[in-house]
């Protein structure tokens, strides 16, 4: 058996190619993107340096996600449609061990920008039977 090739750039930067394809087309997601990217050639240059940075420490990144994901109306409902589409990607172009890995950052990193923007984890709020009122609301 041969060890799958490590993540690297080109990876990466076809995940992001492939996931904002998706998420442009998306009805959900795509209410919210669409309105505000303009180039997203450039969206997507962007955001292979940030993940570029967050999973090979390229340092290629230097943005605020926390201050750019303010002012949208995004609520709990998007994390968890960006969370699936996300995974779906990964399946899709890598293979099972850098795919969990991409999934488990981005868990963790939309897990953070959640809670910074005052949202409650609608995922964990679910495996604990808790109901979420006015989650699906925007604002
Ligand atoms: C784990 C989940 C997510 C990650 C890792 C992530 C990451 C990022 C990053 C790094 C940027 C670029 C920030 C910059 O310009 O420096 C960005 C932009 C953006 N994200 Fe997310 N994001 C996530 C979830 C979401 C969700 C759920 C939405 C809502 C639908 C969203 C909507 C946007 C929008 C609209 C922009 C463009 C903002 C602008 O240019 O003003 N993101 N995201």
């Amino acid at each position: 058996m041969t060890t799958p090739a490590p993540l690297d750039e080109a990876q990466i930067a076809r995940l992001v190619d492939r996931f904002y394809d998706k998420v442009r087309a998306d009805l959900v997601l795509g209410a919210v993107f669409n309105p505000v990217v303009e180039d997203w050639d450039a969206h997507k240059r962007l955001l292979t340096a940030f993940w570029c940075s967050v999973v090979l420490r390229s340092g290629t990144y230097q943005g605020n996600p926390m201050g750019k994901h303010r002012g949208h109306s995004i609520h709990g409902g998007h994390f968890e449609r960006w969370l699936a589409l996300w995974r779906e990607t990964t399946h899709e172009l890598l293979d099972a061990e850098s795919a969990a890995t991409m999934y488990a950052y981005a868990q963790r990193i939309g897990r953070g920008l959640q809670l910074g923007l005052g949202l409650a984890d609608a995922g964990a709020a679910r495996a604990l039977g808790i109901r979420i009122i006015g989650q699906g609301a925007t604002g």
